[in-house]
This record gives C-alpha cells, structure tokens and sequence, in this order.
C-alpha cells in the first residue's frame, strides 16, 4: 500500500484538468516564434484599458484584502439591478464558486447531475467530495443542438440523493446553449432539496434577447444559483475572479467555508474597473463575433463543420482523432485544445482569437491536414 490508496476513491478516480499550453513552453519546445493561443477561451483583445490603469495604480500589497468585497459587491448590485448584496458570492474565478458548492452539499452517498460533454470541474468538485456525478446523455446529431444538453432529460436523473444540477449556458467545450424556457422548465421541476447551478461563464457572447432573465428568476426560484466570471469577456483570466449569485440563505453557507481572502485586492479592483467599462465589453463581443464568422467560414471552407456556439470559441468535427492534429498544430505556432476527455475524441475545440490569429490557425490546419 502506498499513501495514495488512502485517498478518497473519488479523488484517486480523477484526471487532472487539462489547461492550454502556455506559449513559453511551445516557443522553448518547438523553437517556433509566431504563437497563437486559441486554448484557453481567454479575450483576445486582453482586458479594459480601465482596468489596467486601476491596476497599474498601485495597491497596498502588504496588507490583506477586503474579505467582503464590499466594494465589487456593490458595483455587482448595481450591475444586476439593485441585487441584494448578501446574495453576491466572491470567488477565486467562477471555479471557486463552484467548488464551494460542491463542498457545501455534496459528500459519499450524494450525487449531482450534469450533462455528458459537459464543463469539466462540476465531475471534478462533485468526485472531489466523495459524491458521484449522473451524467445525463447529450443531445443527438440530428438536434438544432447536436451534442448539447437534454434539459428535458435531466429530470429522469434527479432523485433524493441528488444536490446539485450543473446547467452551463453557452456550454464549455460543445459551445452549444438552452433556451431561456427550457431552463426556465427544468427550475420548475427542481426539487427542494437540491439547487439548480447555472454556469453564464460565456453570457456576454449572447445576444442580449437570448440571454436568460436570471435577475427575475432568482427572486422566483430559491433553489437557483447562478455562477459568472471576469475571466472570458472582462479579460481577467490570470487574475481569478468571479461570482455567484444566489439567496442570502446559500450565499451564508459559501462564505462559512470560503478562504478567508478567497480573491485579491488586484482581482477586486480590476473586476470593479472593468464592469464600468462598458466599451470595452462591447468590443470585446464584436470581435468575437466576427472571428466567429471568420473560423466558421475558413473551417467550412475545408469541409468541417462545427457545433452551434454562442460562446468564444468553436468546437470542431475534424472527422478523424483530434489530438495528433493538436500536437501536429503546435509544431505550426498554434495551441488548441483537444478534447477526448471530454467524450469528443474526434473534435478540437479552437477559443476565437484576433483576426491575425485566426488566420494563422487555419492557415496552419490547412498545413497539418494536407500534410
Ligand atoms: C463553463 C465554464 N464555467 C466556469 C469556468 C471557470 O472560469 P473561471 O474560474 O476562470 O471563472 C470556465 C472556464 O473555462 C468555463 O468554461
């Protein structure tokens, strides 16, 4: 026996999340000096000039944050139209978030319920705590959303045992989404023992008459949780921020087991910065939205399809395994993202990057493919 055999099963039954690799690395390992990242769903155009300023301002790094975040708070309220700030959970990124929740309802005997393909830290939270994940069965190919989530199907999944529903909305790799309604459907059916958690960590990419009303909905459904971030649209990514929001009631147990200083002054001033700089966000989605078109149009060009995304980034039906493609694209200066471990061996999912950056990679795919 080593000590290994006396962690929990759940914890020696997990794979280490998969991150993009860093640029540093490819540059030293392949020698190649034009780089494009399109691996980690990050914005391209790196964040509000606002908020780099604040940061660049200065902070005390000697003394400790504001735990409470009261300032962030605030400006979250304002942000979700006067949202009761006791219902704002600060999190070390939205991932925090979400494993505070698993930690605070979820233990050996327990389950949550997530959909096959789905983001891969709600099967790692939920393993994490000894609990087991159901996995409901993703959307077919004939669907508008092929390989998305069958939120008709989660209710079948459900039973008393059952914590946690993880709903992410776009979802992360497939991109695909779930009309406003069919969430609205399944919050009906979520029984009183369990919360719904609604992952909007790619909202901003929506049109706004797509996105879910979930201001309204958390002052109707008691049992909803909804989780977002700075790191995707704001541009913080390496800073770590996000949130979530929810009744005082669930907010009360988070902060109970939270870290003390679970997010940074840095984090908290550029978050606070970056939510007024409503410009910024709106380049931000433009630019999404065009190299969209610009990689759906180049892939389709070479004859592969991608699933339906309203988020940064496109997963993409190579028709043959995804991952010697991955590393034969690194040799070309171009990190994406293979995505076999997400049950989709056949696909790559590439984050939308500059203009530029588009164009190198498909110009790259171009290259490994004919080669
Ligand atoms: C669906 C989804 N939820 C949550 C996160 C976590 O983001 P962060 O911890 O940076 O807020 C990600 C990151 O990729 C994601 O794709």
């Amino acid at each position: 026996m080593s000590i290994t055999d006396y962690a929990l099963d759940g914890v020696r039954g997990l794979t280490a999340y998969e991150t993009g690799r860093p640029v540093e690395e490819i540059a030293r390992e392949f020698g190649v000096q034009r780089i494009s990242k399109l691996a980690s769903n990050e914005n391209p155009l790196g964040c509000s000039p606002q908020a780099d300023a604040a940061l660049r301002a200065g902070l005390d790094w000697a003394r400790y944050p504001d735990g409470g975040g009261y300032a962030l708070k605030a400006a979250l309220s304002a942000h979700h139209g006067g949202f009761d700030t006791a219902g704002i959970t600060l999190g070390n990124g939205s991932n925090d978030v979400l494993e505070l929740l698993a930690r605070c309802f979820l233990a050996p005997g327990r389950n949550a319920v997530a959909s096959a393909h789905a983001f891969a830290v709600y099967a790692l939270a939920t393993q994490a705590c000894g609990a087991t994940l159901r996995e409901v069965p993703a959307l077919g190919p004939d669907s508008t959303q092929p390989r998305g989530h069958d939120l008709a199907g989660f209710a079948a999944h459900i039973d008393a045992d059952t914590r946690l529903v993880f709903v992410a909305n776009p979802n992360n790799p497939t991109g695909t989404w779930a009309e406003p309604a069919a969430i609205e459907a399944l919050l009906q059916q979520i029984p009183e023992h369990c919360l719904l958690v609604l992952d909007e960590a790619y909202r901003e990419y929506q049109r706004p008459e797509e996105r879910p009303p979930v201001e309204d909905w958390l002052a109707r459904y008691p049992n909803l949780v909804v989780t977002r971030t700075f790191s995707k649209a704001y541009g913080l990514a390496s800073l770590r921020i996000g949130y979530a929001l929810s009744s005082p009631e669930v907010a009360d147990l988070l902060n109970r087991i939270r870290q003390p200083f679970n997010t940074n002054a840095a984090a908290q001033r550029a978050a606070l910065a970056a939510l007024a700089d409503t410009d910024f966000l709106a380049r931000s989605v433009a630019v999404n939205a065009q190299g969209m078109a610009q990689l759906e149009a180049g892939l389709g060009g070479m004859g592969l399809h991608c699933l339906p995304s309203r988020a940064n980034f496109v997963c993409v039906d190579m028709g043959e395994p995804g991952r010697p493609l991955f590393e034969a694209l690194l040799r070309q200066g171009v990190i994406v993202r293979p995505v076999g471990g997400y049950g989709l061996p056949n696909f790559l999912r590439i984050s939308i990057g500059t203009a530029e950056e588009n164009t190198h990679c498909l110009e790259a795919l171009a290259t490994v493919r004919g080669g």
